[in-house]
């Protein structure tokens, strides 16, 4: 049965106090509404109607996609006012309606709604809670068959008094959608066109309303404050925690471990606390991660080890290499098996190849160098002359003494070696040392200055 989606995403978030729309807001790095539309599409629909107001243009901007269409909604009058925007849209069999601001609706619950819609019954998503204050309640009558949603505002003490929720979350076959729509009324306390009436609509046309309940409060929770929205984004990072671990990798405390992206492990990954993984990220066996790394966009082949206070950003760690404590891997950086960079080394487009190794205190950029090449501490590619960047290449087998100032463009020969302190203009062939330094001068008997 074919699928139209609406999400309703115009509402202010008055509580937010931001300049940013409330949809705008990521969780795990990404929009909510932009959570939402990726769940959406997994539900294969033939259309997903976003309904835009506060903040309309800038949603619009940021969102925008061939998949999507953007109605506007001028004045926001109330939930079903809203969907009333998205009908001229609409040519499904099946019409769900989803929220902009509740980002954390899995595909599964809501496939499990779409299975209980059909010609003559729509399909409900509600939820038991511990406090319903705020939420419209399901009113059943004493064969549990569901009659209507009344909204808090509305409801009678008794009605109060039901525990069972409605999310908002709602699947309705879209041929009726049209007319329930149309006779919608604001005569209610908040003076609304409540989307919730469809309910006892349906009811008189004696249609069914099934419901499905969702998994928990959190996939159902909407963010209207920025509590809420750190509740949200705790509770997605304790799902990727635990989707993680089923996999065989070990948090050393799930509480303190985020992704901001999509990220591929394999088995006895250990991932110590307070890492933030973002982007693309591809983990293979065994590798393990220190405390306190970001890495985005990344590659860490088998067994690569990650230590303390690393920074990566669209680097690739061969098989059996290391970096850190204190590394910054910037985008380009390329390392072979086995290869070691150490602390405070900075590389930047830079390849460098298996077993070579950076130990400390380093910046290279622009750089390719060869297998069991050896950086000396303090080395530095002079890679930029304030307008064009230049090439380093080094062979395989260079010694590259401590504070060497490479000026590129430069070429080193295999076992080339560099002079400690030389600053090094010229290529050098290969199995040369090149010594670019002034000569040392001993002057005898020298008096220090005295202090006057
Ligand atoms: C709504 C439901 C309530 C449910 C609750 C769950 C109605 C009348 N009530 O109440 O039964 O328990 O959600 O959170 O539907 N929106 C628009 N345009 C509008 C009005 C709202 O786009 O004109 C959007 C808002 O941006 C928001 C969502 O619809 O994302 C819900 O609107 P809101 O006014 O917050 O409804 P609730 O009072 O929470
Ligand atoms: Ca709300």
């Amino acid at each position: 049965m074919s699928l139209d989606i609406i999400i309703l995403a115009a509402g202010q978030g008055t509580r937010m106090r931001s300049a940013l729309p409330k949809v705008l807001h990521p969780v795990a790095g990404k929009s909510m509404l932009g959570h939402v539309i990726d769940t959406a599409r997994q539900l294969q629909p033939q259309s997903i109607q976003v309904v835009i107001g506060h903040g309309a243009e800038a949603v619009r901007e940021r969102l925008a996609a061939d998949d999507l269409n953007f109605v506007l909604q001028s004045e926001q009058l109330g939930t079903g006012h809203a969907v009333a925007q998205a009908l001229p849209a609409l040519s499904a069999e099946r019409v769900l309606i989803l929220y902009g601001d509740v980002p954390l609706i899995e595909v599964e619950t809501l496939q499990r709604l779409l299975q209980q819609v059909g010609p003559r019954q729509l399909g409900l998503l509600t939820v038991d809670l511990l406090d319903p204050t705020g939420y419209g309640r399901i009113v059943r009558d004493d064969q549990a068959v569901v009659l209507a949603i009344v909204e808090h505002k509305d409801a009678t003490p008794a009605q109060r008094a039901i525990c069972e929720g409605n999310t908002g979350i709602l699947a309705v076959p879209g041929k009726l959608l049209a007319d329930w729509l149309g006779r919608l009324s604001n005569s209610n306390a908040q003076g609304e066109y409540y989307l919730t009436d469809v309910i006892a609509m349906a009811v008189a046309d004696g249609l069914v309303v099934a419901t499905e309940q969702a998994n928990d409060e959190m996939e159902v929770l909407g963010a209207n404050d920025r509590m809420q929205l750190a509740q949200l984004e705790r509770h997605y990072q304790y799902r990727a925690a635990r989707r993680l671990m089923a996999q065989g990798v070990t948090l050393r405390d799930p509480a303190r471990f985020d992704v901001r992206g999509e990220v591929t492990v394999g088995r006895d990954v250990l991932i110590d606390v307070n890492v933030i993984l973002e982007g693309r990220v591809i983990i293979e066996d065994n590798v393990q991660i220190g405390p306190n790394c970001v890495i985005k966009d990344s590659i860490l082949r088998q067994g690569a080890q990650v230590k303390a206070n690393s920074h990566l950003d669209g680097a690739e760690l061969g098989a059996g290499s290391d970096c850190g404590p204190f590394a910054r891997l910037r985008p380009g950086t390329v390392l072979g098996a086995k290869a070691h960079v150490g602390n405070f080394v900075e590389l930047k487009n830079a390849q460098l190849g298996d077993g070579a190794k950076a130990g400390h205190l380093s910046y290279l950029g622009d750089a390719v160098i060869g297998a069991r090449t050896n950086i000396g501490a303090g080395t530095i590619t002079c890679n930029y002359d304030g307008a064009n960047k230049f090439k380093t290449v080094m062979g395989e087998d260079v010694f590259i003494g401590s504070n060497s100032s490479l000026v590129a463009p430069l070429m080193l020969g295999d076992k080339t070696t560099t002079g400690a302190g030389s600053v090094i203009t010229a290529d050098v062939p290969a199995n040369t040392l090149a010594v670019g330094r002034a000569k040392q001068r001993n002057i005898e008997g020298w008096k220090r200055p005295t202090k006057k």
